[in-house]
């Protein structure tokens, strides 16, 4: 099983509340990267055969969001957006300062595998931008000091 039994059950039930099969893939990629961490070459043939779809069907959906990795990431993955309400207000400063505090730059990952590092476009905070997410929590308003506090507050929790 690629996924654990727990998820795989609780995709084959919730499927059924969907008109199609194909209408949950993207659900059922996003809940499978949170367990695998991202999206495997496995992962993808195992949910061709759950959903019916072909694996390039799959595979093109994977290809499309961006929110999809098929790469491993840190386990705190930080998406700095620099679109334009956030740019306006330092967001380019923020990644940069995330990126030379980190020592990565974008779709990069710690040797630790901690931390990893993405410059996004709009994450629907723009109102109090500038903002960042760290896997599904939002950070708004940051300076380079609050960025700060929000890595370190994720490096203490290990
Ligand atoms: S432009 Fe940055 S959150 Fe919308």
């Amino acid at each position: 099983m690629v996924v654990s039994e727990k998820l795989d059950r609780f995709f084959t039930e919730k499927m059924k509340d969907y008109p199609t099969t194909r209408s949950f893939l993207v659900p059922m990629l996003l809940y499978s990267q949170d367990e695998l961490g991202y999206v495997t070459d496995e992962l993808i043939t195992y949910l061709a055969g759950k959903t019916g779809l072909s694996e390039l069907e799959v595979r093109n959906v994977v290809s499309y969001y961006s929110m999809l990795r098929t790469k491993p990431m840190g386990k705190y993955h930080v998406q700095v957006c620099t679109n334009i309400s956030c740019l306006l207000r330092g967001g380019e400063q923020i990644f940069a300062h995330c990126s030379k505090r980190l020592g990565i730059g974008h779709k990069q990952a710690t040797p630790d595998r901690m931390f990893s590092l993405e410059e996004v476009e709009c994450i629907g905070a723009c109102s109090w931008a500038p903002a960042m997410q760290v896997n599904y929590d939002f950070h708004e308003n940051l300076t380079p000091e609050s960025a700060d506090k929000v890595l370190d507050s994720y490096k203490s929790k290990g």
